[in-house]
């Protein structure tokens, strides 16, 4: 068995695990360096790791308990996949063929493309998401990652004493409406949304993020026009080029990330043309007792 050991991928956050092969994993030793490694990193990157839906599941499971089901489009349809645990982060339609560009699926996952953190608009919210490669194109189709523990440490302390106590929505209806998607109000009111705290602190780091997200809609102590002109000013400064890394996927990739430090976001491709086949898990930040 080889050593479990981490590369750093950027100078503030991001490593590569090595010498590890998920499957076997789950074992209380390996589980606690991985965390600890991802309370530091923030995301971390395992290459060829040639997971089934099954084995992803499991190691979510052993990785974090609380399984965050009915994600995304799934609250909306019913999946491909046939669990309600595991999103489909793909272009592709039952039959394995690109969907429409008018698929309402293929326009709700173009959000995916704006700045986020996942299921930041549920209660509670999400913790860690497991994103594994099945398909990648061989065209760059990377997601982009940025550092929000890194993007508040950089804030003015008067800035940051402004923005501790404040509270944004964030609502899954509100990233998809940018687009210019249209929700019933059945929707509409099932997909009301939460609020969240503007900034988060975590015990076991002992170190703040900013926690924002396209779903992030308005500001609760102030007036909506203020609030999401403040909200965009922080994206911006949250998704400077310092704070960025960006991932270039290879088939049998997993990557974790902490969805309450960081935000992510992909890229564009030409999915009329190629396959892209993702799935992801995500888990709820709900307390350990
Ligand atoms: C996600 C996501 C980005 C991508 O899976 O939560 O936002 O590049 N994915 O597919
Ligand atoms: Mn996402």
């Amino acid at each position: 068995m080889s050593t479990l050991e981490f590369i750093p991928l950027h100078p503030t956050f991001v490593a590569e695990a090595r010498g590890v092969d998920l499957r076997q994993a789950q074992d209380e030793a390996t589980l606690t360096a991985l965390h600890a490694a991802m309370d530091r990193y923030g995301v971390l990157v395992f290459r060829e790791q040639p997971l089934t839906d099954a084995e992803q599941l499991a190691f979510a499971q052993a990785w974090d308990g609380n399984l965050h089901t009915k994600t995304g489009i799934s609250a909306l349809t019913q999946s491909r996949l046939g669990n309600e645990a595991l999103t489909d982060i793909s272009n592709v339609d039952e039959n394995g063929d690109p969907l429409d560009s008018s698929d309402r699926r293929r326009v709700y996952g173009l959000a995916n493309q704006l700045w986020h953190t996942d299921a930041s608009f549920e209660n509670p919210p999400g913790r860690y998401s497991l994103l594994s490669a099945r398909v990648i194109p061989p065209v760059p189709a990377d997601t982009e990652f940025a550092d929000t523990r890194a993007a508040w440490d950089a804030l003015s302390p008067t800035e940051q004493a402004r923005l501790l106590p404040l509270t944004a929505h964030h609502s899954i209806a509100h990233s998809r409406e940018i687009l210019g998607f249209s929700f019933s109000a059945e929707e509409r009111e099932r997909l009301h949304g939460n609020p969240q705290p503007l900034v988060r602190y975590s015990k076991v780091t002992g170190r703040r993020a900013l926690y924002l997200a396209a779903h992030a809609s308005h500001l609760l102590e102030m007036p909506v026009a203020e609030g999401r002109l403040l909200l965009r000013d922080l994206m911006t400064h949250a998704t400077a080029a310092p704070f960025v890394y960006r991932h270039v996927w290879q088939d049998r990739d997993l990557v974790i990330w902490d969805n309450r430090t960081t935000m992510h976001r992909a890229r564009p491709f030409d999915d009329k043309h190629h396959r892209r086949e993702l799935r992801r898990v995500t888990t709820l930040d709900i307390e350990r007792a």
